[in-house]
C-alpha cells in the first residue's frame, strides 16, 4: 500500500561555507527540514557531490581554498551539478561575487547575518522547482492536475493577507483534471509526484482532495457532488497559512495557547471561504467540520453524532490517513497500513462502517495494477 503514503525522504541540501561556526549554526537550523551534509572546504563537496548531487547547494563566498566563485566555477562544467540550484551567501557584500555568480545562472544571493526565513523559503522554492519540472514526466490528465492546483494554492496566502474571498469558480476548473484522473483510475503517479513537493500544507491538501475524491468516487458519489469533495479537500486547511511557523513546524506537543492558535485554522478557514461568491456549502461543511468527531471530543465545536452527516464523517477519516501518512519536518510518516490500524483503534470517534470502506478502497486499490 505503499502508494498511499509519503515514503519521500527529506530533500538533501549541501551547505559549503569555510566559517564552522557559520556552517555548523545553519546545517542545525535546516537539520529539521532537510537532509543536510556541511562541507569546509570546495576538494570534499565537490568529491561528493559529484557522486551524489544534493537538491540544492548553498555556497558562501569564502570556502578554502580557492573561493566559492572557484567552486561554482567548477560545478557547471560537471554534468551532474552543471544544472544544480545554487543559492550564495557571503559575509562581506558580495560586491564581486554575486554578480560573477549570477552570471553563472545562481537567481538567489543572500547576504550574511542571513534571515533564517528568506533561506528557508529560497531553498523551498528551488527544491519546489525542481520537484515541478518532475511532473511534466507524467500523463498529461495527472500533470494538469497537480499544475492547476499547485497554481491556484500559490494565490491563497496573498488572498489571506489582502482579506479577499477566494476565486470558487477557478479552484473547481483546478480540480477538474484531478477529479478526471480519480474518475479514471489514473491517479497514483499524481500522489507519487506530489511527495517530492516541499509545500507541506499542499502537499497534504493534494492528498486530501485526491484521497476524498477517491473515497467519493468508491462510493458512488459523482458529478457536482464529487466536486464538491475534491475542492473542499483542496480548500480544507486554507487557514494554516495565517498559523505561524513556529506553530505549524513546532515538533513535540503544542503548549495551551499554542494549541489555541492551530485550532485557529478552522474558523480562519470558514471566514476565508464563507466570502466566496458560489461555493456549496457541502465544501464549508469539510472545512468546518474536518477536526469535528462522532464522540464530541473533536473541535472547533465539539459536534457529535447526528449533527455530523457523510460529508463530515469522510472529512475526518480522510483528514487523519493524510495526517497520519504525511512527511512533517518534525515527524516521519506513518506508513498506510499502520494509519488505518491507529484509526481503528480510535473507536467512536469515527464512523465505523465509513472507516471500513475507506480501508477496503485503499486495499482494493493498492492491489490494482496501475
Ligand atoms: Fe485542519
Ligand atoms: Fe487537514
Amino acid at each position: 500500500m505503499k502508494e498511499f503514503g509519503n515514503t519521500a525522504h527529506k530533500p538533501p541540501v549541501a551547505v559549503v561555507d569555510g566559517d564552522s561556526t557559520h556552517r555548523d549554526a545553519l546545517a542545525g537550523a535546516l537539520a529539521a527540514f532537510y537532509d543536510v551534509v556541511g562541507y569546509g572546504d570546495s576538494i570534499q563537496a565537490l568529491e561528493d557531490m559529484a557522486s551524489q548531487p544534493p537538491d540544492v547547494v548553498i555556497l558562501d563566498e569564502w570556502v578554502p581554498p580557492d573561493g566559492g566563485l572557484k567552486l561554482l566555477q567548477t560545478f557547471r562544467g560537471i554534468d551532474t551539478l552543471a544544472a544544480i540550484p545554487v543559492i550564495c551567501t557571503s559575509a562581506e557584500t558580495g560586491v564581486e561575487f554575486f554578480p560573477s555568480a549570477r552570471g553563472m545562472g545562481v537567481s538567489i544571493t543572500l547576504n550574511k547575518p542571513i534571515k533564517f526565513s528568506q533561506l528557508l523559503s529560497s531553498i523551498s522554492a528551488q527544491v519546489n522547482r525542481a520537484a515541478e519540472k518532475e511532473w511534466d514526466k507524467i500523463e498529461p490528465v495527472q500533470q494538469s492536475a497537480l499544475k492547476k492546483t499547485i497554481t491556484i494554492f500559490n494565490t491563497i496566502p496573498d488572498l489571506i493577507d489582502a482579506g479577499k474571498p477566494l476565486p470558487y469558480g477557478e479552484v473547481k476548473d483546478s480540480c477538474e483534471p484531478l477529479v478526471a484522473a480519480v474518475t479514471s483510475n489514473q491517479y497514483k503517479d499524481l500522489l507519487r509526484n506530489v511527495r517530492g513537493h516541499d509545500n507541506y500544507s499542499y502537499v497534504h491538501s493534494l492528498r486530501v482532495a485526491t484521497f476524498l475524491s477517491l473515497f467519493g468516487n468508491t462510493i458512488g458519489i459523482e458529478g457536482g457532488d464529487l466536486m464538491v469533495l475534491s475542492t473542499g479537500g483542496l480548500v480544507h486547511d486554507i487557514g494554516k497559512m495565517s498559523i505561524p511557523c513556529g506553530v505549524l513546524n513546532k515538533p513535540g506537543k503544542l503548549e495551551g495557547s499554542e494549541w489555541d492558535v492551530m485550532k485557529s485554522h478552522v474558523n480562519v478557514t470558514i471566514h476565508c471561504l464563507e466570502d466566496s461568491p458560489d461555493i456549496p456549502k457541502g465544501v464549508i461543511t469539510i472545512a468546518s467540520q474536518h477536526h469535528e468527531k462522532l464522540d464530541g471530543s473533536g473541535y472547533p465545536k465539539g459536534l457529535s453524532g447526528t449533527d455530523l452527516n457523510d460529508l463530515a464523517r469522510m472529512a475526518t477519516i480522510v483528514d487523519i490517513f493524510g495526517a497520519l501518512t504525511d512527511r512533517r519536518c518534525y515527524k516521519d510518516p506513518v506508513p498506510p497500513e499502520k494509519a488505518l490500524a491507529i484509526m481503528l483503534d480510535m473507536k467512536d470517534a469515527l464512523d465505523r462502517e465509513l472507516l471500513m470502506l475507506f480501508r477496503e478502497m485503499l486495499l482494493d486499490a493498492a492491489t490494482d495494477a496501475d
